[in-house]
């Protein structure tokens, strides 16, 4: 428990990072307002594990002004998603409004000025415009997420399968919850972490036919990596009904994965979130029962 009576903003907040996080802040001690985009189980969920829960959208302006009333940090986490620069830009301004003094913001490591992909290009602009307020301000860019796994994930005839357009590429997956450890300590002390820009890992760096080993060594069925190209992998995304501008993101990030952008560990969760992040080999173990049927998006073989 905790003296601290600040309050924390966690946006996103039945995603992935920010539920983890709020939960992580909540177990803490710490005061924590949760925006959620709807009220539904995830939101009853979080409000029964003592967050203060308000409901509104990212580009509701008046809604986010109101959400960040009396909040001392923020959690930034908008959705891969079309509208993310003005997303930020409402952000930015309510949140100087309201006098915020820290923001923790979700990138992600394809950010740059010359990325292929539009949400990754707006990534990195975004960052730029939070740095131009007067917060302090900590930018995360992940690698890919260990949960992807679970998207593409087939099962078929007793085997697991990836049909992925990631060639021979390399990425050390990191779990969500682990990342929520990292974003939860610099909400908690944001002065050592302003203007900081940090890439996030798991603790190893594999390539698809390693996590196909990885996996298949914890869930005792073979598991089978099979390469793609972006071609295939984006027209079986539309096919599925997957948003363009996902399918934009997700095309361009493969290359980019193929290039080495993903790649590389460190030791930023350790140092900043005190945790040793989780192996592919714990993820699927802590996750088995959502690799028992494929995942929404599988590639199914031609
Ligand atoms: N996945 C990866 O491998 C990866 C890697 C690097 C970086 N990232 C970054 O991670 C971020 C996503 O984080 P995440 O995976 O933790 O989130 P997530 O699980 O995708 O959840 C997104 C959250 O945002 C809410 N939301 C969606 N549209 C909204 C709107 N218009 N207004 C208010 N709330 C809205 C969603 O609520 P509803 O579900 O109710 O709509 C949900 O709670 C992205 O910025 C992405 O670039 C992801």
């Amino acid at each position: 428990m905790t003296n601290d009576d600040r309050l924390f903003l966690v946006t996103g907040a039945t995603g992935k990072t920010g539920s983890s996080t709020i939960h992580l802040l909540l177990q803490r001690g710490h005061r924590v307002r949760a925006m959620v985009h709807r009220e539904d189980e995830r939101s009853r969920s979080l409000a029964e594990a003592g967050a203060e829960v308000v409901v509104s959208d990212f580009h509701d302006l008046d809604g986010v002004t109101a959400a960040l009333q009396g909040v001392a940090g923020a959690y930034l986490c908008y959705p891969i998603s079309p509208g993310l620069i003005e997303a930020t830009t409402y952000f930015a301004q309510a949140a100087t409004e309201a006098g915020v003094r820290s923001v923790v913001n979700m990138s992600q490591i394809s950010a740059r000025r010359e990325a292929g992909s539009n949400a990754a290009r707006q990534h990195w602009l975004c960052e730029r415009l939070l740095d131009r307020t007067d917060m302090l301000t900590t930018h995360l860019r992940p690698t890919f997420f260990a949960e992807w796994l679970k998207l593409w994930w087939e099962l078929r005839d007793g085997a697991g399968y990836l049909r992925l357009p990631f060639g021979e590429g390399r990425h050390a997956p990191i779990a969500s919850v682990d990342q929520a450890h990292v974003i939860a300590a610099v909400l908690i002390d944001p002065e050592s972490h302003d203007r900081a820009v940090y890439t996030l890992h798991g603790p190893v760096e594999l390539n698809h036919h390693d996590i196909a080993r990885a996996m298949s060594g914890t869930l005792g069925i073979p598991v089978h990596y099979e390469p793609i190209s972006v071609e295939e992998f984006a027209s079986a995304m539309a096919e599925r009904g997957m948003p363009a501008h996902r399918i934009q993101h997700l095309s361009n990030v493969a290359v980019d994965y193929q290039n080495g952008v993903f790649a590389g560990t460190n030791d930023n969760i350790e140092k900043i979130g005190h945790r040793t992040p989780l192996s592919v080999e714990q993820f699927v173990n802590e996750n088995k029962p959502d690799f028992d049927t494929s995942g929404p998006y599988f590639v199914p073989a031609p």
